[in-house]
């Protein structure tokens, strides 16, 4: 049984699994040499494909996800995507009516699935993969939180744990809480597109003149430049609420940038970045204590773009009430393909396996090391010089 995973839109890329093994998972990115490349993944689905060793039209089924409006367009209007790929890398100039586009498109992304919108993306999808010789291919289509939610669980290695997604926006959710337990995930509470922490920390981003989806990392070591601030005064915790494992932003996200920018006037950008940071830290780990109290389950596996943020990591793993967190390796929508490939798998009934300590690769590792190694040399020899 051959299924290949794919994620045709920011950070795209495929994953292939034969009889349950994954035997390789890439990001188009590194084909395209376009950072978080967001065209179809034509040159990943045939990289998967030759390293596995196997032809396109032998793939039995192909896995995708996402069938929000917002999704839907890009698919049915990719130049679309790629005007805002070329805005949002700072390739091309916004023009005049940048400011009222992205509301509309912040607004649209808020928007869950329908039936239109189900019918023709999966029509578009199976017009692509016809396209990249997948001709015999089934094709299924899951939920996005549920991709990022698996991925997390059974890399985990965890037996039961609680799975949080904490993501920008996708098919009409934020954030999602979910148990794991005897191989089974099963949710227990989202959070609505327009209370999204992600596009919160994206607004943020935006505002200290950085790119969103991309520089938020920037934004989070940024704040450790700034001196503390006391939580009493800072109004950006006030904007986030979280009860009954859901987030509440006080505004939606698409009113979430003027209420941000009038604030942003009164600090410096880096004491402004702390402040962000900081409630984005707080309400993650408001999240974590309820989860744990709610569940009963001290092992979280986290998933979605927040989950990259590793200041919000690292103060959910010092939780006296949590035993051990796990961060998916690839949190962000370039992990996708392979949760959707992981969903399909166990529909078909496969034992999956993830050989994750080989994810990237053994010569990226040890490259990774020995850049490590020649960058502690060099902090060595520069200290003996002071
Ligand atoms: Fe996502």
């Amino acid at each position: 049984m051959i299924i290949l995973g794919l994620w045709d839109g920011h950070d795209a890329g495929a994953a292939l699994f034969v009889d349950g093994t994954l035997v390789a998972a890439v990001n188009e990115e590194r084909f395209t040499r376009r950072k978080l490349e967001v065209a179809f993944p034509l040159r990943s689905i045939g990289v998967c494909c030759d390293l596995a060793g196997v032809r396109p039209d032998q793939v039995d089924v192909v896995a995708a996800c996402t069938t929000d409006v917002a999704k839907t367009l890009a698919r049915a209007l990719p130049a679309t995507k790629e005007a805002y790929y070329q805005i949002r890398r700072r390739k091309a100039s916004p023009g005049r009516w940048m400011a009222a586009r992205k509301r509309a498109k912040y607004r649209l992304t808020e928007w869950p699935p329908n039936a239109a919108s189900r019918a023709l993306s999966a029509a578009l999808l199976r017009r692509a993969i016809r396209h990249a010789g997948l001709t015999r291919a089934r094709l299924r289509i899951y939920d996005h939180h549920e991709c990022h939610a698996i991925a997390a669980a059974l890399a985990s290695r965890f037996d039961a744990c609680a799975v949080l997604t904490l993501d920008g926006v996708g098919d009409g959710l934020s954030s999602t809480v979910s148990t794991f337990s005897d191989g089974q995930l099963v949710r227990i509470a989202a959070t609505p597109a327009r209370h999204s922490l992600g596009i919160l920390f994206e607004h943020v981003t935006n505002l200290l003149n950085m790119r969103e989806l991309e520089d938020e990392g920037k934004v989070m070591a940024l704040a450790d430049h700034a001196s503390p601030v006391p939580d009493a005064d800072n109004p950006l915790i006030e904007l986030i609420a979280v009860a009954d494992l859901r987030f509440a932003t006080a505004h939606p996200g698409h009113a979430l940038m003027p209420i941000l920018r009038r604030l942003l006037w009164h600090y410096p950008n880096e004491q402004f970045a702390a402040m962000a940071q900081r409630a984005l830290e707080h309400a993650c780990v408001r999240m974590a204590r309820e989860v744990v109290a709610r569940t009963g389950l001290k092992y979280l596996a986290l998933a979605g773009g927040v989950a990259s943020n590793v200041k919000v990591s690292r103060r959910i793993r010092l939780l006296s009430e949590v035993s051990d967190v796990f961060v998916f390796p690839h949190m962000g929508d370039g992990g996708l393909a392979l949760g959707a490939a992981l969903l399909a798998a166990r529909e078909q009934g496969q034992r999956t396996t993830i050989p994750i300590d080989d994810l990237g690769g053994r010569e990226p590792r040890e490259a990774a090391q020995e850049a490590t190694d020649r960058l502690m040399a060099e902090i060595a020899r520069l200290e003996a010089t002071l």
